[in-house]
């Protein structure tokens, strides 16, 4: 069995699966099942929020908007699965391997041109954030979850329609238009990363 650990808070939740390969994954139902205990947090906040101030509103906003990411466990070539905006995301660690074969395509062989580095932040080529989002119909692609099917190449793979992502989560086959979207994020310090 894999391990898998749960954290939240009132804005995200996030799932860290590592094991020996016979975990299934989160899919959809467990997404929208963290989402629904996010969401129920906003709720709460929303309640609250306007007795105590109205003027706090945009910081409020600020802080539903935003989701941080804990990755100091995180292990070459592993992912972990969070929530941000009330949808998936996924942050992987690439390993060398992965991170040279999304450096040796050719950007005219790609459907989205981009390169690995327009994907990912100055000095952190290796960690790669993207939503968890087919950009076909919108289904959870597989590939973030310890022994999940990650496609041919060797990214994410959405089983809806047979999308296939590589690893710098780019549309390489299938009938999904673009890449994985790229959300706005930093990293306040080398093992923590904000998105939003
Ligand atoms: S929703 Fe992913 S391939 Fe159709």
């Amino acid at each position: 069995m894999a391990d898998q650990a749960i954290a939240g808070n009132d804005s995200a939740a996030t799932v860290v699966t590592k094991g020996d390969g016979t975990d299934a994954g989160v899919r959809r139902r467990d997404f929208i099942n963290i989402a629904a205990i996010s969401a129920a947090g906003v709720g709460g906040v929303a309640v609250i929020v306007p007795l105590v101030s109205q003027m706090s509103a945009s910081k409020d906003v600020l802080a539903e908007s935003s989701t941080e990411v804990d990755v100091s466990a995180l292990e070459e070539g592993q992912a972990i699965k969070a929530v941000f905006r009330k949808q998936p995301l996924f942050v992987r660690k690439l390993t060398p391997q992965e991170i040279a074969q999304a450096n040796g395509v050719s950007l005219s062989a790609l459907r989205d041109p981009e390169t690995l580095a327009e994907r990912t932040l100055e000095g952190h080529t290796n960690m790669l954030v993207t939503m968890g989002v087919c950009t076909h119909l919108g289904c959870v692609p597989l590939g973030a979850g310890e022994g999940e099917n990650r496609g041919e190449y060797g990214g994410y793979f959405c089983p809806c329609h047979g999308s296939h992502y590589d690893t710098a989560g780019r549309i390489r086959k299938g009938p999904a238009p673009t890449n994985l979207v790229v959300p706005e994020y930093t990293f306040p310090s080398d093992t923590l990363i904000r998105i939003g």
